[in-house]
């Protein structure tokens, strides 16, 4: 195609979108670690859920595992941003190993919040997706039998507890906002007494991010979600511009995308999940500028200023 006859192209990027602070931290754990300790640095678990991110920090000198037996002694390990269950940080004190927890302060709090639910007696009912290593974490806060996993209304129907319970709630912090508030609303309609949270504990740049995609997604054809199959607040945020009625596709990075997706399209709504970085949203960019003349709009629905302060170890 020669410029002249390129077809009009309207992009409608989301704001916020992206990186949040919880993955901005997490990477730079790894990688003042690496800088503090010499390579190689064990991570246990992909840092944040995203390839890109993970092999740039492969080529820096990062060693991926999923559990801690992988990490020789003496090496030091970085835990995850999704969090680890009590167990992990145990066994690391245990083998005498040097490591630094780069869990989202926003998922700590929920950890404390367990242990404090715990304290008082009550019995937990957590709202998150089976599997999802944050769930894994925040479950591992407590002892077997004191927390039950809910993952839809349905689940919360078939609950063996009666209102004269004493029980609390807590969420994922990358939930559906929708779903989210529907579950909790058939918590508190059958347990009028549950404790939980304000709202609910999802985090700031869920919110933000399904909240922008509400922006861009009905005015449309298409919506990109720059994010991975196994990152759960990228997942949702495909689903929100599908309910919206605008078709989404999730892609990896800028190669994924099928040219015949833009047939008959005018209009792409483009977002990136929270461990995507801006990088690769530059880099679809670029990809739909070779096959249409592109327009950029940026649709601004929230400023974040949030920032996190890293483990004491690495600013002594
Ligand atoms: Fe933390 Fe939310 Fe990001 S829990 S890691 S700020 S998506």
């Amino acid at each position: 195609n020669s410029p002249e006859t390129k077809l009009a192209l309207t992009l409608l990027i989301a704001a916020p979108r992206g990186f949040c602070a919880g993955v901005d931290r997490a990477i730079e754990i790894v990688e003042r670690a690496i800088d503090r300790y010499g390579a190689p640095v064990y991570v246990r678990h992909e840092i944040v859920h995203n390839k890109f991110v993970v092999d740039g920090l492969k080529e820096k000198g990062a060693i991926f595992v999923e559990e801690l037996d992988q990490v020789p002694d003496g090496a030091p390990v970085v835990f995850s941003a999704h969090g680890v269950p009590k167990s992990v940080p145990a066994e690391a004190e245990k083998r005498g190993l040097d490591y630094l927890d780069a869990t989202c302060p926003l998922v700590s709090k929920v950890h404390r919040q367990a242990e404090r639910q715990i304290e008082a007696n009550r019995h937990i009912i957590f709202v998150g997706h089976r599997g999802h290593p944050e769930v894994i974490g925040t479950m591992g806060q407590v002892a077997a039998g004191q927390m039950t996993l809910v993952e839809t209304v349905a689940d919360v129907a078939a609950l063996e507890y009666t209102p004269e319970d004493d029980l609390a709630f807590l969420t994922q912090t990358t939930l559906s906002v929708d779903d989210t508030a529907k579950i909790v609303s058939a918590l508190k309609t059958r347990f009028p007494q549950i404790v939980g949270p304000k709202a609910e504990d999802i985090c700031y740049a869920t919110s933000n991010r399904q909240a922008a995609v509400k922006e861009i997604a009905p005015g449309s054809d298409l919506v990109l979600v720059i994010g991975a199959s196994n990152s759960s607040n990228s997942l949702r945020l495909v689903e929100v511009s599908e309910r919206c009625g605008t078709s989404a596709k999730l892609i990896s990075r800028a190669s994924d995308i099928n040219p015949a997706w833009l047939d008959g399209v005018g209009t792409i709504g483009l977002t990136a999940g929270a461990s995507a970085p801006e990088q690769l949203v530059r880099e679809v960019v670029e990809k739909l500028s070779e096959w249409r003349d592109v327009e950029e709009h940026t649709l601004v629905t929230a400023e974040e200023k949030m920032v996190f302060k890293l483990p004491r170890q690495l600013t002594e």
